[in-house]
């Protein structure tokens, strides 16, 4: 089947009390990693472009890579979407290149800024049947092209959310409830948890409509470990309890976003291959185990995080 967006994916995870995976992905060991575990859970999928990849790698190459994905994965429905579209202009080159759904994220800009520019950007995505995700309330943490300090983070403000999805038309939200960007989401020693309460109350004033996490990364400590005991240093890196990434998309959650678990397992991986093997130079043999891990990390989320395996 050719792309996707994500309306009857998400419609059909609101019903059935589950999540989709929304990876993000940069190169074509990680595009196959991630859609070779989700044809073999037979788990629909988003993978996702941020503004940093498509520096990186180049829109072009990361399209034709999603599209090598939907031919070799013709029985699993594919959404390619932006991350965090920074303002109309990148939204529309992705809407015009090919993209099923975008995201644009004005959510550190005032109330009203935020409902005018995402309005614009739903009024041409939804000219040319492409959905658009935003969001209301801030996450902190950083990845290359988002950048929010930690006292500068806020909560969605429940009583906003009816206003901000009617007037800007948008097709799903993204709502802050503890969760951030990178790997270290909670401080050392601290009890990391949700606000629960928060996602309640939205969910509550939008009845039907899809709700998104970012910064839903587990940070698995196995990856952690493997990075550290090989060279790197990454002492306190912290996740999201598995257990309440379950719970959310039991909810009206319906996309889980996870980015930094890739990377972990990827930089993990070659780091203890190189550990292992200093006398090795080829690429493929490297990115080969790493392109293996990322596969069974993801398959361990679509079956026992995001609940949508068997869902395709
Ligand atoms: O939330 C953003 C993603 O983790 C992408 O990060 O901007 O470094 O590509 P990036
Ligand atoms: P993580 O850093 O927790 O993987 O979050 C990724 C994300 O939100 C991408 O938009
Ligand atoms: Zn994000």
């Amino acid at each position: 089947m050719p792309l996707v967006t994500s309306k009857e994916m998400f419609a059909k995870a609101y019903n059935g009390g589950y999540a989709i995976g929304a990876f993000n992905v940069n190169n074509m060991e990680i595009v196959q990693g991630i859609t070779e575990a989700c044809r073999e859970e037979h788990a629909p999928v988003i993978l996702q472009v941020s503004k940093g990849a498509r520096a990186y790698a180049n829109h072009t190459y990361l399209v034709k890579l999603v599209e090598a994905a939907v031919i070799e994965c013709p029985e699993i429905p594919i959404v390619l979407h932006l991350d965090h579209g920074p303002d109309f202009e990148t939204c529309k080159s992705c809407i015009d290149g090919g993209f099923t759904s975008v995201m644009i994220d004005a959510s550190s800009k005032p109330f009203e800024e935020n409902i005018e520019i995402t309005r614009r950007v739903v009024e041409y995505a939804h000219e040319h049947g492409v959905v658009v995700e935003a969001e209301l309330g801030t996450l902190s943490g950083i990845e290359d092209e988002v950048n929010v300090a930690e006292g500068c983070a806020s909560y969605t403000r429940p009583e906003e959310v009816e206003e901000f999805v009617t007037r800007t038309g948008c097709d799903s939200l993204a709502i802050a409830i503890g969760t951030s960007h990178g790997a270290y989401k909670f401080k050392p020693g601290t009890k990391p948890q949700l606000r629960f309460d928060v996602l309640h109350e939205c969910e509550k004033r939008l009845p039907g409509f899809p709700i998104v996490l970012h910064g839903s990364s587990s940070v698995p400590q196995e990856y952690v470990e493997m990075i550290n005991e090989n060279g790197g240093a990454m002492p306190g890196a912290i996740g999201v309890p598995e257990d309440q990434l379950r719970e959310a998309s039991r909810s009206a959650v319906c996309k889980i976003n996870i980015d930094s678990d890739l990377r972990l397992a990827m930089t993990g991986t070659i780091r203890k291959f190189f550990n292992e093997h200093p006398d090795k130079f080829d690429p493929r043999e490297y990115l080969k185990p790493a392109r293996a891990n990322i596969k069974e990390l993801v398959r361990h989320k679509l079956r026992d995080v995001l609940g949508c395996s068997g869902k395709a």
